[in-house]
């Protein structure tokens, strides 16, 4: 089984989703589903190969999956889910079988995912995935989303 399988099997990576989703059950902006988490990795994975970074798959699997897995914090106890999200991966990681060297590197991507400007390609890869994963430009909730929009579609 690849490690990626393993993330996405291990019974903490599915309750704390399922505890997203039933916070998000009335939510009318974006969620953090599986749908999300997994076009966030495949978005990141397209453009590591556009870009010649020559991250494995599996880290950036790894790092797209379990970027938000810790939002049901934030709607919980106020805790800014990145920060928590990096909290929580490191034991999904160990059980999947990721390295200590490899999880480092994640929790650094996940910690960063709402910051422009970090230095390292894999945190710069998945804070451009979760952008341009959420199609704000024709959002049915746009006038009432607080985060800032641009006029139309991402540049892709
Ligand atoms: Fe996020
Ligand atoms: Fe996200």
């Amino acid at each position: 089984m690849s490690r990626i399988s393993g993330i996405l099997l291990d019974g903490e990576f599915l309750s704390f989703l399922r505890k997203i989703e039933a916070h998000e059950k009335d939510r009318i902006f974006c969620r953090h589903d599986l749908g999300h988490l997994l076009d966030v990795c495949r978005i990141a994975w397209i453009m590591n190969l556009e870009q010649g970074c020559g991250l494995g798959r599996e880290l950036v699997y790894g790092a797209g999956l379990l970027h938000d897995i810790g939002r049901w914090t934030q709607y919980e106890t106020g805790e800014d889910h990145a920060a928590a999200s990096a909290r929580l991966c490191g034991g999904i990681l160990r059980r999947s079988g990721f390295e200590e060297g490899e999880i480092a590197r994640i929790e650094a991507a996940i910690k960063n995912h709402r910051r422009p400007g970090a230095q390292d390609p894999l945190s710069r890869l998945i804070f451009l995935a979760d952008k341009l994963s959420r199609n704000c430009f024709c959002c049915r909730a746009r006038s009432e989303c607080k985060k800032p929009l641009s006029e139309g579609p991402p540049e892709l």
